[in-house]
């Protein structure tokens, strides 16, 4: 982590935002629930990937995690306490099917009923994310994602999700962030299933878009007045210089890291300049894909943490590009850059270039090494500063005309952080793993003075 050398802008006001301006934090299951084991939960990628030595920087899991699974009524009163009026959660699939062409597990649906009503009693809006990376084991046995036929079973369990809440849930995200799903889970390896082919990353990402495309008609027939999204990571990018080559690897690197998602969903089909770079990697499309991919939204999910610095790298990786680490600007724990303006100049450039209709940031947040100091509280004041100074953006650039209509803090608690586990935390809340405490942190008592106008 690195210090801060900008000033803070003018502190932004809730005041300054709509009034029906949605406020939540985000969460995924994983990450929070623990209860691996319980009430007919099977394994996921992610149990599997966490059990495989070296794969996991601490050795962890998410089997207990923040035992969410149990403690989620404390969980949610902190939600309220802190004002919020909307809350992000994803539903783990492994809790809900055991097999393929199963039944759904009545436990699982159970739990996700209770969850759903707690929030409800609440006054905080759900909002379902139907996959955040937890793929049950059973499916990667048979391939995955880059399995056409998962796209099935993915609508199966959706059927089930959308008949069981949409009563009482109206909003609801497909996918969250399908970049790290296809690219860091199967190209990368740094995230489970952990393969480490461009090709494979490819098919699986283009199979989990089509999933996307399929499920929206039938959320909408199964829920009524339904508001159905997609959350994407997305990253202002620059080049490292002004070099013809490093401009030219900027657009190799968009063409797959932003253009690949939005231009589909928009329907414009995948970039044709992406498709001559990437070549024989290219996925297999069946006629009516990209017709059901480009189904309307009726918002767009931004999940926005740093912008990327692209260098040219002959030779290097797929595309011959290379994301650089952050050099002389203030950054966070992992050494993520700190750049508040860098979420406005996404949201116009995509306002620019799509016009996507309501957009919501679904994910944004920061992580840094907190400590309880001896007077027992967390005293997490650059994450304080990391939130105030992005809603002061985000304030600017919703008055200059840019549709955003809620904003959802990463995260309400600390959690497994995938591979890195416990070792980052990301919180307005903190957690003490071996009591499970709970402990709202100063950026917590921050939000829940903007929210409340104190
Ligand atoms: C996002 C993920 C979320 C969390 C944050 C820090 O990419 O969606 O689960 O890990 O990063």
């Amino acid at each position: 982590m690195t210090t801060p050398n900008s000033t803070e802008p003018h502190p932004p006001a809730r005041r300054e935002f709509a009034d029906d301006f949605l406020w939540g934090c985000a969460t995924s299951s994983y990450q929070i629930e623990g209860a691996s084991q319980e009430d007919g939960r099977v394994e996921s990628i992610w149990d599997r990937f966490a059990a495989t030595p070296g794969k996991v920087r601490d050795g962890s899991s998410g089997a207990v995690a923040c035992d969410h699974y149990h403690r989620w009524p404390e969980d949610f009163d902190i939600g309220r306490d802190m004002g919020l009026n909307a809350y992000r959660f994803s539903i783990a699939w492994p809790r809900i099917f055991s097999e393929v062409g199963g039944k759904p597990n009545e436990k699982g649906l159970d739990f996700y009923s209770r969850l759903v009503d707690g929030m409800l009693e609440r006054g905080l809006q759900p909002w379902a994310t139907l996959y955040h990376w937890d793929l049950p084991q059973f499916l990667q046995d048979r391939g995955g994602w880059a399995d056409r036929a998962t796209v099935d079973a993915y609508l199966a369990f959706v059927d089930a999700m959308t008949r069981r809440l949409g009563d009482r849930v109206q909003h609801w995200i497909t996918h969250n962030e399908p970049w790290c799903t296809a690219m860091i889970g199967n190209y990368e390896g740094l995230h489970a299933p952990g393969l480490t082919d461009f090709k494979t990353a490819l098919q699986v990402c283009h199979h989990v878009l089509l999933s996307h495309g399929k499920a929206v008609p039938l959320i909408r027939a199964n829920v009524p007045d339904a508001q159905v999204g997609i959350a994407l990571s997305l990253h202002p990018l620059r080049a490292a210089s002004d070099s013809a080559e490093d401009r030219a690897a900027m657009l190799r690197h968009d063409g797959l890291r932003y253009r690949w998602f939005l231009d589909p969903l928009f329907g414009r089909g995948y970039p044709a300049a992406t498709l001559d770079v990437i070549k024989d990697a290219a996925p297999v499309v069946h006629p009516g894909d990209m017709e059901a991919i480009a189904v309307p939204l009726d918002f767009l999910g931004v999940n926005y943490y740093f912008p990327e610095t692209i260098q040219d790298a002959p030779g290097e990786g797929a595309l011959a590009a290379r994301v650089l680490p952050p050099q002389d600007v203030e950054t966070t724990a992992p050494g993520w850059e700190v750049a508040p303006q860098g979420l406005a100049d996404l949201l116009a450039r995509i306002e620019n270039d799509y016009h996507p209709g309501p957009m919501y940031i679904t994910e944004n947040g920061a992580c840094y090494d907190d400590e309880v100091d001896a007077d027992g509280a967390v005293h997490d004041e650059p994450r304080r500063r990391y939130l105030a100074r992005h809603l002061a953006a985000l304030r600017d650039v919703v008055r200059e005309g840019v549709p955003v209509k809620g904003y959802f803090a990463w995260s309400l608690v600390d959690n497994f952080e995938w591979a890195e586990g416990y070792l980052r935390r990301f919180g307005l809340v903190h957690i003490d793993y071996a009591t499970q405490q709970r402990r709202l942190k100063d950026s917590g008592k921050w939000y829940r003075s903007f929210l409340r106008q104190e």
